[in-house]
């Protein structure tokens, strides 16, 4: 095989581009798309010169694909995840990979039952300063985790809620900011900090006339003993990522793309029992870092997806790894409707009752203006 012939499934704003991205990339080929809404899957399919279907099934039994990309709405990503690796067929899943853990543990098993190749598009693990903060944890420069800290305030106008009838309701979206806008930050927050042991945290609907939370906070604790906190909103602007992971030996701080590494001279345990003057205060150099220059964005994880199906390249963003930001989401959620601390792993059937009751709460939009179009700041 020289190149990996690819379908996607689901080709509204996100699926659109990646449809885009496939016909680009030197290791793929697009050869087939799905929509379950006939407009939009003849539109793409005319644009792209590919096969279209409006059932996803029809597509994977068409004998045209090695691999899909899954963009639909997540409450189907388990769903199309599972039946796409049951045929044979190698499985890279949009974020998050599912709504709730329950839904996330059938693809991992899927993917380990069928030997396919499992990967969740969690681009922003492409970018230079996140493969140098993963070096430096790698490495052990930073040490044992003493603290982490995320703040990611976001912004989406009401228009942008009112887009689509399944997004910010508990019956088509699953939640709010925390299952939508967070997953990327918070993927992040957990490969550079580790993934928390017990989560107590608040959500609420702040600005948006929406039923899901459009704010989150929770503070963490973490089986090493470390504390941390993690912020999150669709409320402010200008936007920000910013994440704090200090260790034994230095402090990591990512400020958008921005990386600072703070190494210690001597790590904190030592120099705590070791230095005797009174006001002393372990001595920190700011550590030059050498960006690498890398591919970036959805094409980055697609080309290695590709590349890993072609000559087993490990995968950057591997299926697995996506059930974590899952896991942290349900705990949030669980915690802030129950008012009381979560242990990860979530409690699985406690987190589907809860669900259960919130879908049933759920009501039907009224004022919505469809529009699949792609956050332009995703194209660039
Ligand atoms: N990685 C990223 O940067 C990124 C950015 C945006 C969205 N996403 C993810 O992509 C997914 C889609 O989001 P979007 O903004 O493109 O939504 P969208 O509403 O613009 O598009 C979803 C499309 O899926 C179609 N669809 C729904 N159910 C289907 C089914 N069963 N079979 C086939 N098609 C189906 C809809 O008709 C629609 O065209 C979400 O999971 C979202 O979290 C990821």
């Amino acid at each position: 095989m020289e190149k990996v012939r690819f379908g996607v499934i689901g080709v509204g704003g996100m699926g659109s581009a990646h449809a885009k991205i496939i016909k680009e990339l030197e290791e793929t080929e697009l050869t087939a798309v799905s929509d379950m809404d006939k407009e939009t899957v003849d539109k793409v399919s005319k644009e792209d010169a590919v096969a279209g279907f409006t059932d996803y099934k029809k597509l994977i039994a068409s004998g045209l694909v090695d691999a899909v990309i899954v963009a639909t709405p997540h409450y189907f990503h388990p769903s199309i995840g599972v039946a796409t690796m049951e045929a044979e067929i190698h499985c890279l899943c949009e974020k998050p990979i599912a709504v709730s853990v329950k839904g996330a543990d059938l693809l991992l098993e899927a993917a380990k039952r069928t030997g396919k190749v499992f990967g969740v598009m969690y681009q922003s693990r492409s970018l230079p300063a996140i493969r140098v903060a993963r070096e430096i944890i790698e490495s052990g420069r930073l040490g044992k985790v003493r603290r982490t800290c995320m703040i990611n305030p976001d912004y989406r106008c009401q228009a942008y809620y009112d887009s689509g009838t399944w997004r910010a309701t508990w019956a088509g979206e699953g939640g709010g900011v925390l299952i939508n806008q967070a997953p990327h930050g918070m993927d992040l927050f957990m490969l550079l900090g580790g993934m928390p042991s017990r989560v107590t945290a608040r959500v609420r609907t702040r600005l948006h006339d929406i039923e899901v939370e459009d704010e989150a906070d929770a503070l963490l604790e973490y089986s090493n003993g470390a504390w941390g906190y993690y912020y999150v909103s669709t409320t402010e602007a200008p936007v920000k990522r910013m994440i704090e992971i200090s260790g034994d030996n230095g402090k990591l701080i990512l400020e958008n793309e921005t990386l600072k590494f703070y190494s210690l001279k001597t790590s904190i345990p030592e120099f705590t029992v070791k230095n005797a003057a009174m006001w002393g205060t372990p001595e920190t150099v700011e550590e030059k870092l050498e960006l690498p220059k890398c591919e970036t964005g959805h094409g980055a994880i697609t080309g290695n997806f590709a590349r890993c199906i072609l000559r087993g390249e490990k995968l950057l963003s591997p299926g697995e790894d996506g059930i974590k930001s899952v896991e942290f989401i349900n705990a949030l959620i669980l915690s802030g409707k129950k008012n009381k601390p979560v242990d990860i792993p979530v409690d699985r059937e406690e987190y589907e009752e809860l669900l259960e009751g919130l879908k049933k709460s759920s009501k039907e939009k009224k004022v919505v203006k469809v529009q699949r179009v792609t956050d332009p700041r995703l194209t660039k």
